[in-house]
């Protein structure tokens, strides 16, 4: 890997690499502020994506093509849709789908995206490994691997952080995920997705996303940390 290009979609997500990468320079294109430098001998492309899918995709797309980078890595907060996680602990992508991208009324399934080669957009099984070997150091909270649901909703009810589990078995949802992964794959650039859980997705994600964002950025931020310095 020679040039890592790495994602958050809010300085919350982002600020604690920002603080390590030395030797900066600073692009803006289309409104988004890229940061190159270097952290551990790797050069790294930093950048705040902004939230949703459409600021996720456009933030990647320009990674690459203006960038040049090799290698897609996103930091950062997601509900947790998968009752056995616990705020803290981490999900590792092993894949991402568009939870919004809705088409049944024609007769295609949830997620899917008519026409597509494909909707489920796998990460890319080194990364994965690494982002394992990275968690196995963790001290507090679990790791699992699993779906990364993607939509331009933040889920804030049981009914609905129900039905994604058992319609979709997602691990967590958020909102830039699978436009990352489907942009990497698009372009044949391999992704992982890390993310670290905010909120349960439920009643009371609003308030626990306030409370738990930035304890929870700092563990999704220390596993992209130590994946940074095996690659
Ligand atoms: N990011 C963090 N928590 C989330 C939620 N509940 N829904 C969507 N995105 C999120």
């Amino acid at each position: 890997y020679n040039k890592i290009g790495l994602i958050g979609a809010m300085d919350e997500e982002i600020r604690l690499m920002l603080n390590q990468l030395s030797g900066q320079e600073q692009t803006v294109k289309a409104g988004i502020v890229f940061y190159e430098g270097d952290l551990d001998g790797k050069r790294i492309v930093l950048c705040k994506s902004g939230v949703g899918k459409v600021n996720a995709a456009v933030c990647t797309q320009l990674l690459i093509d203006t960038f040049d980078v090799d290698t897609v890595l996103f930091t950062g907060v997601a509900g947790a849709v998968d009752p056995s996680l616990n705020i803290g602990d981490i999900v590792i992508s092993t894949a991402c789908i568009q939870h919004d991208m809705d088409v049944t009324a024609l007769g295609f399934e949830r997620g899917v995206i008519p026409y597509a080669a494909t909707s489920t957009f796998e990460a890319d099984p080194g990364l994965i490994r690494l982002a394992e070997e990275a968690c196995s150091a963790m001290t507090e909270g679990r790791s699992v691997k699993g779906i990364v649901l993607s939509g331009d909703q933040f889920v804030a009810s049981r009914e609905k952080v129900k039905e994604l589990f058992e319609t979709m078995q997602g691990a967590c949802t958020e909102m830039e995920g699978a436009a990352v992964a489907q942009v990497c794959v698009m372009n044949e650039v391999p992704f992982v997705i890390i993310r670290s859980m905010s909120d349960k997705a439920d009643g009371s994600a609003h308030v626990n996303f306030a409370e738990f964002t930035v304890k929870a950025s700092e563990q999704s931020h220390l596993i992209v940390e130590r994946m940074i310095k095996q690659l």
